[in-house]
């Protein structure tokens, strides 16, 4: 959920109710407290309220999950639903906080309140992330393509390429009578890539042409594909080769171009061009990871500290 000014005018009023809402709290909870030894616990008057109240935020903050798995709950717009996910969840901060009367108490309520802190603390991780991952990712990763598909994609892409650099480089010596057959199929006009519609990566690949015939002195491109651009465009980062660095991809196929016949030139591109998208869609998982991963702390613990709550009112119930 994104909070900037543009979005603003939808958060304003929580905003307020929010903070009207925690400064009565506060003022409650002093004015009940002046005069008083000790600061007032769960057991006070306005500590048990704020128990109940938060207790009541936290679960409603759990209905999230199944607003999102119940496909038949579909009751009110995510949108709303998240907005209030936000900020009704910081208001459970001050009121968890002086229902707690500043002490942690025992291991049970210990436990509790370092649940809380960090499914809070996880939450407002995530939605930080929220406010810039999204807009790197459509800036950055032109290619983007849908997250599941993406070695799919990779694989297709090299495939092509295996077969962009036959054309080009004709059978390898010595090869099967096989390899010169596919050698010969792979020289009829190939279009190569192109995700998307944007970006400048999917535009220059889509301009690749074959040649149909292949170009003499272009052994330098084979080898350069199977040393680099192969194991790169299979594995990403996790081949460790330096075109996932794009500056040291540049240079790279600069020397290639240099060995090159100016006919080998174009699919030299395009094998960048590729090497460029591998490059995309790594950054996109990274960033898909980074948008994604905090909410396997945030739902669990969120999970268990329902379940310890329960434990905790009805272990406070019976000594009360
Ligand atoms: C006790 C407090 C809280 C509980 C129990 C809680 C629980 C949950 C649960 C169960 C989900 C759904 C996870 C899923 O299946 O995707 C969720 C999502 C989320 N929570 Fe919380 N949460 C709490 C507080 C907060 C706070 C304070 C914030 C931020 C200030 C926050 C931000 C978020 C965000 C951004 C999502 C993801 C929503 C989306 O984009 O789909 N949460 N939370």
């Amino acid at each position: 959920m994104l909070i900037d000014p543009k979005t603003w005018h939808q958060h304003r009023l929580w905003f307020i109710a929010t903070l009207a809402a925690a400064i009565g709290a506060v003022a409650w909870y002093f004015s009940f407290s002046r005069g008083l030894p000790d600061w007032p616990g769960g057991s006070s008057l306005p500590g048990f309220w704020f128990g109940v109240v938060g207790g009541l935020i936290i679960l409603f903050e759990m209905a999230l999950w199944w607003r999102k798995k119940v496909r038949t709950w579909r009751i009110g717009r995510t949108q709303v639903w998240l907005r209030a996910h936000i900020w009704l969840g910081l208001l459970s901060v001050p009121l968890i906080v002086l229902h707690s009367g500043f002490v942690l108490g025992g291991q049970l309520s210990t436990v509790l309140m370092v649940l809380f802190i960090i499914v809070i603390a996880s939450g407002i991780w995530g939605l930080a992330l929220q406010q810039f991952l999204p807009r790197r990712m459509l800036e950055s990763v032109p290619a983007e393509t849908i997250y599941s598909q993406i070695e799919h994609v990779m694989r297709q892409q090299t495939e092509e390429a295996e077969r962009l650099v036959l054309a080009v480089c004709g059978p390898a010596a010595g090869a099967q009578p096989a390899a010169v057959a596919v050698a010969d199929e792979a020289a009829a006009p190939m279009t190569i890539g192109a995700l998307r519609a944007v970006g400048g990566v999917q535009g220059k690949v889509l301009l690749t042409s074959v040649p149909a015939a292949p170009v003499a002195d272009a052994e330098p491109l084979r080898d350069f594909f199977r040393a680099e651009v192969r194991p790169y465009l299979e594995q990403g980062a996790a081949s460790g080769s330096p075109l996932r660095q794009a500056n040291r991809a540049t240079v790279l196929f600069q020397d290639v171009k240099i060995k090159l016949p100016s006919a080998a030139h174009e699919p030299l591109a395009a094998l960048e061009g590729l090497c460029t998208q591998r490059r995309q869609l790594d950054l996109q998982r990274r960033l898909h990871f980074w948008l994604h991963s905090w909410l396997w702390v945030h739902l669990p613990l969120s999970a268990a500290l329902v379940l310890l709550m329960f434990v905790h009112i009805g272990v406070a119930l019976k000594y009360w």
